[in-house]
This record gives C-alpha cells, structure tokens and sequence, in this order.
C-alpha cells in the first residue's frame, strides 16, 4: 500500500440494478473531492470475481469499501471476511420486502466479521460515502477540509422557517 493520503474508496454493488442507487455514493465522493473506483461484482453470480477482487484490494490502496446489494445481500459481508479493509454496507430496496431483506442480511453480521451498516436505499448511499469520507479524512487534510466545507454548507442551507 502506497502512502495514505493516495487511499480510494471502492464502491461495489451486487448488479446493474443497483447503480440507481449506488451512483448517489459516486456524486457524494465526487463533491468531497475523494477519488474512487466503481465494480459490480456478486457474491452470488459471479463468486470468483469476489474473490479476486478482495485478494487484490489492499494492494489497490483501498481505504475504504462501499459495498451495496439487495434481497440476499451477501456482498458486504463476504468482503469482509475477505479483507481487513473497512466495510460499509448499503441495502439496496428489494421488490418484494422494500430492502427489510437486505438490511436485516447486511445488519445482523455475527460477531468478529464487522460491516457498518447504513440506511435503505439513497440515504444509505449518500451516507456511506459520507462516512467512507470521513475515514479517509483522518490521514488526508485536503479531504478533511472539503468535508468541513459540505457540512457548513449543508447548515446554511437550512431555512429557519419555512414560510
Ligand atoms: C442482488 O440481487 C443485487 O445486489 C440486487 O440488489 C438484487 C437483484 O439483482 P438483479 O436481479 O436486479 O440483477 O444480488
């Protein structure tokens, strides 16, 4: 691994159908200034890409892993088992159970294989790439800054009445 401040975040998701999603967290990263890469990769369909994936992402100065996936949501999960590099879960909305199934399936992670948890859905997204940020910005001052910046931003933006 090359020095901290050069560290990335890794956005993966389960399918294609997840990008809807999973593109809030890219927008997020972009506007806090913290580069990133974007894969779809399932644990399911494509189990061996997974596995490469996690073999090599330390190595990819990874910093931080966004990990979305709906219904049977094993993505975030087996990652981690696969990686000391930190885990943040989103869970996608499922047709039939609205992402109730992909919360509970990235949540409920038994103890020693820890994966941080976000919101269903947009929220999640936005949030995860929040957080990612933020880690990041323990060793990188630039991003540290920019996050200061987008939450006084994001105060001002608040009216104090709504009339
Ligand atoms: C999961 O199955 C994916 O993360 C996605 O949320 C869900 C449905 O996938 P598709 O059938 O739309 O490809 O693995």
């Amino acid at each position: 691994m090359k020095k901290n401040s050069k560290l990335k975040v890794s956005i993966i998701m389960g399918s294609q159908s997840d990008y809807k999603v999973m593109k809030l967290a890219e927008k997020t990263l972009k506007k806090i200034g913290v580069s990133f890469e974007t894969k779809i990769i399932s644990a399911h369909r494509t189990p061996q890409r997974m596995y490469d994936y996690a073999a090599k992402v330390e190595k990819n100065n990874v910093g931080v892993i966004i990990a979305g996936a709906g219904g049977s949501a094993h993505l975030p999960g087996m990652i981690s088992a696969l990686t000391h590099v930190p885990v943040l879960g989103v869970p996608v909305e499922s047709k039939k159970l609205k992402g109730l199934d992909s919360l509970l399936s990235i949540a409920q992670m038994p103890k020693g294989i820890p994966v941080g948890t976000l919101a269903i859905g947009e929220d999640g997204a936005i949030n995860a790439a929040l957080l990612a940020a933020a880690i990041i910005a323990n060793n990188n001052s630039n991003v540290r800054k920019k996050l200061k910046n987008f939450r006084t931003l994001q105060t001002k933006s608040v009216k104090k009445s709504p009339k």
